[in-house]
């Protein structure tokens, strides 16, 4: 978006906008991850204040449906866009108003409603739940079930977790905090499920020079989802593979009672989420085909006595997916984290929004914030206020693996097209493309291939 663009003070054009089920359905259902993009709808929200002022405020059925699909995707990036101080003392006033009315009995205007939650979650309202008992057009309604209704069934879910091993270790305790304030990612819809995939067919295709092992599992597949987070790749995995049954761990239980709520009655039987520290998982007494940790093992205290614990639950031939950090495709990124630091940022929402702007500003020298985890409040807190992050170098990768009865199978990367190129690339120079000593090469040359974090699989000896 390029061009001024249509207010909704601004008659001339916002109806348009405002009608368009498509353009309203981006807002539902996807974090906008574009500047431009943001900083219109910024704009946007705060015009929006306006139209929820007075007595009696008033919207037409378009224009609240509208704004409504903004409160949501305001609620999907958790409230990550800029506030003005004037905005601020506005909201305040008209929170007091609506929590006011709701004491009362009085009526709210459901784009009083709308707008309040363009700014924060409904559920910090006095009386929120009395907004479920009222009626509303059916865009605010879906607001009130997304901010009020949904966090009320996470937090009765929330109980009846299991929790499989204690948190003993001091680095997982503060981990657990950060995810519990702010659990990773927010997500709105899992992709379509692909036809049932077998594990020995995906590495083959994937991976089809690398000498490997198969499992000669084709209708089970007993899978580990270490360091779920809010479980969307757990959910996708689990309606990937034939016959998947998996147990999908974290440490924080927001995130779990998330993944929870959110699982579709179809997997209901084929997943299960529990509470545990990766630290003490080798004492659970089961073990599996698959494990996956992505993002997760760089953020504890001993991530290698991490991954050690999750080899012990490695059936023999079973294939395990990891994400690490990389020191080298971190580099920008440590340089925003000294600049958090040096400024005293606190990593609550009001201390990321102002970090953000900050970043914005100085654009023209940090390319990640292209990175698609700029754009929602738990992502940007995970990628640049994290209270605990290691970073790992190919040749760490490689000694570990060697030393702990694993072989490499092969790296994975953003895209298929990426994939194929540095495949190509090695096959052109005739390297092997299990050569962890090439690859490091490969990675000082091209410091960017690895979009900061190493994406790999590796196979129980
Ligand atoms: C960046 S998120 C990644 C979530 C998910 N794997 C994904 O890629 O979408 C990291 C997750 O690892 C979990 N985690 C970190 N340390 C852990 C530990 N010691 N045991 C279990 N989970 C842990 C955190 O609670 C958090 O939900």
């Amino acid at each position: 978006m390029t061009s001024p663009a249509p207010r909704p003070n601004a008659p001339q054009g916002i109806a348009e906008i405002a009608a368009d089920p498509y353009f309203r359905a981006v807002l539902e259902n996807t974090v906008v991850r574009d500047w431009a993009f943001e900083r219109w709808l910024t704009t946007v929200r705060g015009d929006f204040i306006d139209l929820a002022q007075g007595d009696e405020p008033r919207a037409g059925g378009d224009v609240t449906a509208f704004g409504a699909a903004l409160a949501r995707q305001c609620w999907i990036n958790e409230y990550v866009f800029a506030e003005s101080a004037p905005e601020r003392a506005a909201i305040d006033q008209l929170k007091r108003r609506v929590a006011d009315a709701l004491a009362s009995g009085a009526p709210v205007a459901p784009i009083a409603v709308a707008v309040l939650a363009m700014y924060e979650p409904l559920g910090a309202l006095d009386g929120a739940d009395k907004l479920t008992q009222r009626q509303w057009p059916s865009a605010v309604e879906e607001v009130v079930t997304q901010q009020v209704r949904e966090p009320a069934e996470e937090a009765a879910l929330r109980a009846a977790l299991p929790r499989l091993t204690p948190i003993a270790d001091g680095v997982s305790e503060q981990v657990r905090a950060q995810y519990e304030e702010n659990p990773y990612p927010r997500w709105v819809r899992l992709s379509a499920p692909p036809p049932p995939m077998v594990l020995d067919d995906l590495i083959r295709h994937q991976f089809p020079t690398t000498p490997f092992r198969p499992l000669g599992k084709r209708d089970t597949h007993d899978i580990l989802v270490a360091g779920c987070g809010t479980g969307r790749i757990a959910l996708e995995i689990t309606q990937s593979f034939a016959g998947a049954r998996t147990l999908a761990i974290d440490l924080s239980l927001a995130s779990l009672s998330a993944a929870k709520r959110k699982t579709p009655v179809a997997l209901k039987d084929k997943i299960e989420f529990a509470q545990a520290d990766i630290m003490s998982i080798g004492s659970i007494g089961r073990d599996f085909d698959y494990i996956n940790a992505g993002g997760v093992l760089h953020h504890m205290g001993d991530p290698l006595a991490g991954w050690r614990e999750l080899i012990k639950l490695m059936r023999p031939n079973a294939l395990m997916q990891i994400g690490l950090y990389s020191a080298h495709a971190r580099e920008e990124i440590n340089e925003a984290r000294k600049l958090v630091a040096a400024r005293g940022y606190p990593a609550t929402a009001d201390g990321i929004r102002q970090a953000r702007q900050d970043l914005f500003a100085r654009r023209q020298h940090f390319n990640f914030m292209t990175l698609r985890d700029f754009f929602t409040t738990s992502e940007v807190r995970d990628l640049i206020f994290h209270v605990h992050e290691q970073q790992f170098t190919i040749p760490e990768i490689r000694d570990f693996i060697d030393g702990n009865g694993l072989s490499f199978i092969g790296f994975e990367f953003a895209n298929q097209a990426l994939h194929q190129q540095h495949r190509a690339e090695f096959q052109r120079r005739g390297w092997s493309l299990t050569d962890l000593a090439r690859w490091d090469a490969y990675e000082r040359d091209n410091p960017d291939i690895f979009a900061n974090m190493y994406v790999f699989w590796v196979q129980k000896r």
